[in-house]
This record gives C-alpha cells, structure tokens and sequence, in this order.
C-alpha cells in the first residue's frame, strides 16, 4: 500500500500538471488572439502533454491501489506584455515544475518508497527537456527583440510542432 504522505504529494501533483495543462492553453489562446497561430498550435500541444503529465500520474497511483483526489484547478493568467514574457514565464514555471518533482523524489527516498522513486526519474528526464526547450525559446526570442519578420519566422516554426 503507497504511504499517506506520498499519495498527498502525488495528488497535489496531478493538481500542479494540470494547471500547467490549463495556464498553456490560456497562454494559447493569448496567442491566439495576436493572430500568432503557430505560438498558438505549440501551446496547445504544450497543454496537452501536461494533460498527459498529470494522467500519468493519476494512473500510477490507481496502480498502487491509492486514491486519486481531484481538487479545484486556479484560474491561469491570460494576458501578457509580449510573446517574450509569456515564454520567461513558461520558464519560470518550468523551474517550479522541476522543484516539485525534485521534492517528490526527496520524500520518495525519505519514505523508501522505491517504486515511486523509480517511476519519478522519468519526470526527472522530462523537466531537463522542459526547461532546454523553455530556455532555447526565450534566447531566440531575446534575438529577435522587435523584428517583426524574426517573429513571423519563429511563429512559422513553432508551429510545425507535431
Ligand atoms: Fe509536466
Ligand atoms: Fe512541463
């Protein structure tokens, strides 16, 4: 049976994977509303994974026979200064992301619960990717600063997301 204290973590963490979910797709429809359709498409498939993140989650604690507690999502933001400042922030969330699931693994060893210390290190590889993705986005971005073509460009690019 999974311990009390790692199933309030758990839980609480599907929470934070589907907010996630949620403040992507409300920075999508910002960009959406800029009529930058392709930063609008990578988005969306950003708000899917973490949709996928949070299930993820979910079934694994259905699997150790815990249960799963759904709790109200936050409202996101939904409007920004600029296409940089919605993707500094997406980092800065990526950060806080990756500290959640660095305390998950702490109390997972803490708690000698190696199944979930096993299962997390694929979140451990995931926010890497993340925060790479986040921050390679916010320096082309920085390049680009005012150009219009460079963010046409970028928009362009982004939007061959599949
Ligand atoms: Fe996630
Ligand atoms: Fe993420």
């Amino acid at each position: 049976m999974i311990k009390e204290k790692i199933l309030n973590i758990l839980n609480k963490q599907i929470n934070e994977e589907l907010f996630s979910s949620y403040l992507y797709l409300s920075m999508s429809n910002f960009f959406s509303s800029q009529n930058l359709d392709g930063f609008a498409k990578w988005m969306r498939m950003q708000s899917q994974e973490e949709y996928g993140h949070g299930m993820k989650i979910y079934d694994y604690i259905l699997q150790r026979d815990g249960k799963v507690v759904l709790i109200k999502i936050e409202t996101p933001k939904a409007v920004w200064k600029s296409p940089l400042e919605v993707f500094q922030e997406t980092l800065k969330h990526e950060q806080h992301i990756s500290a959640c699931v660095n305390n998950i693994v702490n109390l997972a060893i803490q708690e000698k619960d190696h199944a979930t210390t096993q299962f997390f290190q694929w979140f451990v590889g995931e926010q890497v990717e993340e925060e790479a993705n986040a921050i390679n986005i916010v320096e082309k971005m920085k390049m680009i600063g005012d150009n219009k073509s460079g963010i046409f460009m970028l928009d362009r690019e982004l939007g061959r997301r599949q």
